[in-house]
């Protein structure tokens, strides 16, 4: 049987690479809807998409899915969630920029249904997050730290979720607390580089990725989907997915 997969959002930058991967992989994946704000637009990279499919109706589009991947806006994530828990349905969110209260939110739903977060779907970041957690616990306390990212002009959030998720690893591995300062640039149409650099009195180390294409994000949130489909209610990690 292959999984059903909601993508609400689907006109969006993410939902559009998404899609894309659904339709073209299909190995055991079926894209079963799509939501849209509104119909009458065309999503011009997807016009092979059968009519049917793509709807503004999110609750009837979530209730014939297995999994729901969500990559929007925080606001609207919260209704995608609500969804997901009225009709019993897993959901991988990527969607960042959620406040304490959003995020309380999702760590409740995910008493009643399986929910994979993260701030980052890319194999490499989360490598990245590994290894960073290492150096914190071996000379954090002992470093200055920086974050230094690069992302477009359009990216609402800033520091990015990517680059929170970093502040967590280093905080998370120090003995004492410590600030970890953050360096955003929003210029032209990168798609995101971070940086994590610890600075010693006479050396440094630095950490850094580069995404050259959003097609990483969508794979990993096709590895997410599946990797989640069979698993019990929950709140887990990329971490999770990638047995790191
Ligand atoms: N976790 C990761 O690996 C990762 C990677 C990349 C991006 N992200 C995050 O994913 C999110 C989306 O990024 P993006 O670049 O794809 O943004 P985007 O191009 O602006 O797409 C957002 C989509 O959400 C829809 N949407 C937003 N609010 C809505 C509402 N209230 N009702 C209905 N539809 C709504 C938009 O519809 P309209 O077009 O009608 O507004 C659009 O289709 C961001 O939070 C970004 O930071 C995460």
């Amino acid at each position: 049987m292959p999984i059903n997969v909601c993508i609400p959002g689907i006109s969006g930058k993410m939902g559009i690479e998404i899609a894309k991967l659904v339709l073209l992989d299909a190995s055991n994946m079926r894209l079963s809807s799509g939501v849209v704000r509104d119909q009458s637009k065309s999503i011009e990279s997807l016009s092979s998409l059968d009519n049917k499919i793509i709807s503004e109706d999110l609750e009837q589009a979530v209730s014939d899915c297995d999994v729901c991947i969500d990559f929007t806006r925080p606001e609207y994530s919260m209704k995608i969630l609500q969804a997901c828990v009225t009709n019993n349905k897993k959901i991988v969110i990527g969607t960042t920029g959620f406040s304490k209260e959003q995020i309380k939110k999702i760590e409740n739903a995910s008493k009643k249904i399986s929910i994979l977060k993260a701030s980052n779907m890319s194999i490499g970041i989360n490598l990245c997050l590994k290894i960073v957690e290492n150096i914190s616990s071996s000379i954090g306390d002992i470093s200055d730290i920086d974050i230094i990212e690069h992302h477009h002009k359009h990216k609402v959030d800033m520091p990015s979720g990517t680059s929170l998720a970093f502040e967590d690893a280093i905080k998370n591995n120090l003995v004492n607390k410590k600030d970890v300062k953050h360096h955003c640039l929003r210029v032209g149409n990168v798609v995101g580089d971070h940086m994590v650099k610890f600075t010693l009195e006479n050396e440094s180390i630095e950490i850094n990725h580069r995404s050259f294409d959003r097609k990483i994000f969508a794979e990993g949130a096709i590895l997410a989907s599946r990797w989640i489909s069979n698993k019990d209610k929950g709140l887990y990690t990329m971490s999770d997915a990638l047995s790191l």
